[in-house]
C-alpha cells in the first residue's frame, strides 16, 4: 500500500456502524440465523457473524468451509422494499461493490468482482456471497447476504477453487472485528445508491469493477469451451457474452463457467 494511503488510513477517525451485530460463537448458517430472525422496528440493518458454522451453504448445493476462528463468516439482513423483484441483481451489484470498497483499505490493487458476486484477487477467490430473500407484492421484503471471506486462514483444505485470504496476500494477519466493521459501514454507506434509486450508476461501477472485463477470455458453456467477451450483466442478473464469431451469448448462472487461463 503507497504511504499516502497509509498516513491517510492511520489519522481516519473510525467510523463505527449503526447496524445491530449479533456474535456467535457456533451456528449452522449465519444465513439459516437472519432468514428466522425478526428485527425490531428500528433495526434497519441487522448483522449475524460466527466463528464457525456447522452447515455453512455455498452456491447452489455447494457447501463453505472454513477454519474455525479464522475467517469472517457473516450475514447482512437489509430490507430493500424499494428493489422490485425484477431488479434484484442490483443487490448483488450493490454487496459486491460495498464489499470491495471495504477490501481497498488492506488491498490496493488487483480486486475484482466475478459475476455474479464472488470477490476475486488476480485470479484467485477471496470472497463468496449467498443472497437470499424474501418476496412480497413484486417487491424484496427482506435479503440476506451471507458473506465468506477468507482473512487469516493460510492452508485450505477444501477442494474450492483457487483460495486466498488477506494473509496470503498481505503477509500478516488481519484483525477480523475491525474488518466487519469496515464491511459494514461500507454497505450502511453505498446503501444511499438504492435509496437515491441510481440503479444505472451502479450497474456502472459493478461492470467497470467486473473480473475479465476486458478483451477475449476463456469460458465453458454446455457445447464446450470458446472464447467470449463480456458484453453486459443484464437488470435481471444474466451474463451477456460475444463470442468470436460476433454471436452474442446469454448465460443465467450455473449455465456458464470461466475457463482455466
Ligand atoms: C459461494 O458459494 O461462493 C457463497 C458462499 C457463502 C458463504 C457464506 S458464510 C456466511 C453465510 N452463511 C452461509 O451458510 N453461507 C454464507
Amino acid at each position: 500500500m503507497d504511504i499516502l494511503k497509509r498516513i491517510k488510513n492511520a489519522f481516519r477517525k473510525e467510523e463505527k456502524p449503526a447496524a445491530k451485530i449479533i456474535r456467535l460463537e457456533s451456528v449452522d448458517s449465519t444465513n439459516n440465523f437472519l432468514m428466522a430472525y425478526t428485527p425490531t422496528a428500528d433495526e434497519a440493518m441487522t448483522v449475524a457473524v460466527a466463528d464457525y458454522q456447522t452447515e455453512g451453504r455455498g452456491q447452489g448445493t455447494n457447501t463453505w468451509e472454513s477454519e474455525e476462528g479464522k475467517n469472517l463468516l457473516f450475514s447482512i439482513l437489509l430490507h430493500p422494499s424499494e428493489i422490485a423483484v425484477r431488479n434484484q441483481f442490483l443487490l448483488s451489484e450493490y454487496g459486491a461493490l460495498a464489499l470491495k470498497e471495504a477490501l481497498t483499505d488492506y488491498v490496493d490493487e488487483d480486486i475484482t468482482l466475478k459475476w455474479p458476486n464472488d470477490i476475486y484477487w488476480r485470479d484467485k477467490k477471496l470472497s463468496g456471497t449467498l443472497i437470499e430473500t424474501k418476496l412480497g407484492a413484486g417487491r424484496i421484503k427482506d435479503c440476506v447476504f451471507g458473506i465468506g471471506l477468507n482473512v487469516n486462514q493460510t492452508d485450505f483444505r477444501s477442494d474450492a477453487p483457487n483460495p486466498v485470504s488477506l494473509c496470503q496476500i498481505l503477509g500478516r494477519e488481519v484483525d477480523r472485528d475491525e474488518l466487519l466493521e469496515k464491511i459494514v459501514c461500507s454497505f450502511e454507506k453505498n446503501y444511499e445508491l438504492i435509496r437515491s434509486a441510481n440503479y444505472a450508476a451502479i450497474s456502472g461501477m459493478y461492470h467497470e469493477a467486473m473480473y475479465r472485463n476486458k478483451g477475449f477470455h476463456l469460458f465453458e458453456d454446455a457445447d464446450g469451451t470458446f472464447e467470449g467477451a463480456i458484453v453486459e450483466v443484464e437488470d435481471d442478473g444474466h451474463l451477456v457474452l460475444r463470442d468470436r464469431q460476433g454471436m452474442i451469448r446469454t448465460y443465467e448462472f450455473k449455465e456458464i463457467k470461466y475457463g482455466k487461463i
